[in-house]
């Protein structure tokens, strides 16, 4: 069976961008392949985090995946820095990647802004960390949303480059990027992603958001000039709304026009927060209705799968540099 991965950061507040772009996806695919999803707390401390704050949104995060759909039946979740394998790997991984590759990334670029010189150094390494994740599992599928398809494409340049100099060792992952839904942008910028890091919390509408909360921001969201409510590139706020409609009600995109035509826009904000509401209402009932002891059992059953099937990746590399300690042979 092919195998999928992915994953999350614990921090900030997961938005419905999030949902549509990746989660939604993971709950799809699960079924068809052997699937692993896990909260990349490690990629979260590459920024300050309040730590109390993050060990908490790292278990929140396990219960929104459940309660997105994720089934622990056929999936696993796991936390990152539960598999030391990971920062090892990653470890290693950055001792073929050159420092011009990680400099070239969008992600890094606009993390680090003008500061380059005193951000962290895990703001640069944060996509060996990623490759890692995902080279570790023999990764066949990586569903995600448009903002991590660079760092895919240095996942397989990396893979393809330990091969080439090491012997076959890394499966090369493709990318899942979603036809509809891969870019959700920000209501209150619609030139920008909806972020987690946004400063303005109106720009995303979180899966904890409660009904007034949601019906406020749609009400604030930015639109474009003009009346008509179509998909149109050139009016991204319009259509970003009319995206998450569209998903949200498994519709097709003439039907949703059709539905609105004649309406304005006030009417497309207040009938898309129902249809927010509406789905939002049941994931919150699921999101609360994991116990602690009912996820510690699922976490720790997810280290320990995803713990044996690393250590054979990760056993074969550090076999193939001749980093395998004791059992190493040769010298005088
Ligand atoms: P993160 O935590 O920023 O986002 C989680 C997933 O949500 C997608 N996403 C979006 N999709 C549509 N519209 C948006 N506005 C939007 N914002 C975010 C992201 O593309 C992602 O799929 N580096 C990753 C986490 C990660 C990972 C991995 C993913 C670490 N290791 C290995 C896949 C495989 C990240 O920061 O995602």
């Amino acid at each position: 069976m092919k195998r999928i991965f992915s994953g999350a950061q614990p921090t900030g507040n997961i938005h419905i961008g999030n949902y549509l772009g990746a989660l939604r996806n993971w709950v799809e695919l699960q079924h068809e392949y052997e699937s692993l999803f896990c909260i990349v707390n490690l990629h979260a401390i590459t920024l300050p985090q309040d730590p109390k704050l993050l060990a908490q949104k790292t278990r929140d995060l396990a219960r929104i995946y459940l309660a997105a759909g994720v089934d622990p039946k056929v999936s696993l979740i796991f936390i990152q820095s539960d598999v030391p394998a990971h920062a090892e790997l990653a470890w290693i991984l950055n001792c073929v990647t050159r420092i011009s590759e990680l400099e070239r990334m969008t992600q890094f670029k606009e993390k680090a802004g003008k500061q380059r010189e005193s951000v962290g150094a895990g703001i640069l390494n944060y996509p060996v960390l990623m490759a890692a994740d995902i080279l570790l599992y023999q990764t066949d599928l990586v569903p995600v949303g448009q903002d991590q398809k660079q760092h895919l494409e240095l996942t397989r340049d990396l893979a393809l480059r330990f091969n080439r100099d090491y012997g076959e060792t890394f499966r090369l992952p493709e990318p899942f990027i979603p036809k509809v839904g891969a870019k959700i942008m920000s209501l209150g910028d619609a030139t920008k992603k909806m972020s987690k890091s946004d400063e303005n919390v109106s720009g995303s509408i979180t899966l904890l958001d409660d009904a007034d909360t949601v019906r406020r921001k749609f009400k604030r969201a930015v639109t474009d000039s003009g009346t008509e409510i179509s998909f149109d590139e050139t009016r991204p706020a319009i259509t970003n709304l009319l995206t998450i409609y569209q998903i949200l009600t498994g519709r097709q995109p003439a039907e949703v026009e059709a539905n609105f035509a004649g309406k304005g826009y006030a009417a497309l904000k207040a009938e898309l927060a129902d249809v927010t509401i509406e789905f939002l209402r049941p994931l919150q009932e699921r999101i609360r209705g994991y116990g602690d002891a009912e996820l510690d059992r699922l976490l720790d059953e997810g280290r320990e799968r995803a713990q044996e099937l690393a250590s054979v990746t990760l056993d074969d590399v550090k076999a193939r540099l001749g980093i395998v300690g004791a059992r190493a042979r040769g010298g005088v």
